[in-house]
């Protein structure tokens, strides 16, 4: 019977720590970014480098560019695992925006490759449409999920 309260008054003890740890933890202060954010940090400055670039019609620096754009690293399994998880049924949307940011960007590498300027303009403006697209659709929506606020 002692034995028994007592582990009874140990685990009711460890319950009330645990409840303490979420509390804190969802008080707690920073919520850790996601490797996404860091991955479109460096699309983002992929895609200043091209707009520069093309003001001084330098293809080569616009080819060299594009597959940077084209071939983004990808973020690792675990997060993939929990933006698949959150996406649901619309992960099929969310991946298409990403599949025309791939495909543009390697006809921007081409149109820069062959010097045509007017071609590599109007692949930075359909990169730039797959780019907005998918923030206007996903983007607040995704940042509420995964860092609570803002
Ligand atoms: C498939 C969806 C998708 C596509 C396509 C996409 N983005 Fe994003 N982007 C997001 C999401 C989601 C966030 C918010 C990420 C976060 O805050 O963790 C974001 C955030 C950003 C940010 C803000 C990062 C910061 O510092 O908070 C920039 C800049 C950005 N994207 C640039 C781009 C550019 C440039 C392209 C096109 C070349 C692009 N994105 C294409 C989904 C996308």
């Amino acid at each position: 019977m002692k034995v028994e309260r007592l582990f009874g008054f140990v685990l009711a003890g460890g319950l009330l720590l645990a409840g303490a740890t979420g509390a804190m933890a969802e008080a707690g202060a920073e919520v850790k970014d996601l490797a996404l954010k860091k991955i479109m940090k460096d699309l983002g400055a992929g895609m200043q480098t091209v707009t520069d670039a093309i003001a001084r019609e330098d293809w080569q620096l616009v080819e060299k560019t594009a597959p940077q754009i084209a071939d983004h690293p990808q973020p690792p399994l675990g997060e993939k695992m929990r933006i698949i998880a959150f996406m649901g049924t619309d992960m099929g949307k969310f991946k298409g925006y990403d599949g025309e940011v791939h495909k543009s960007a390697e006809t921007l590498g081409q149109a820069a490759k062959s010097k045509d300027g007017v071609a590599v303009i109007a692949a930075f403006q359909s990169i730039q449409t797959a780019c907005y697209g998918c923030h206007r659709d996903f983007r607040e929506g995704f940042i509420k999920h995964f860092y609570g606020t803002r």
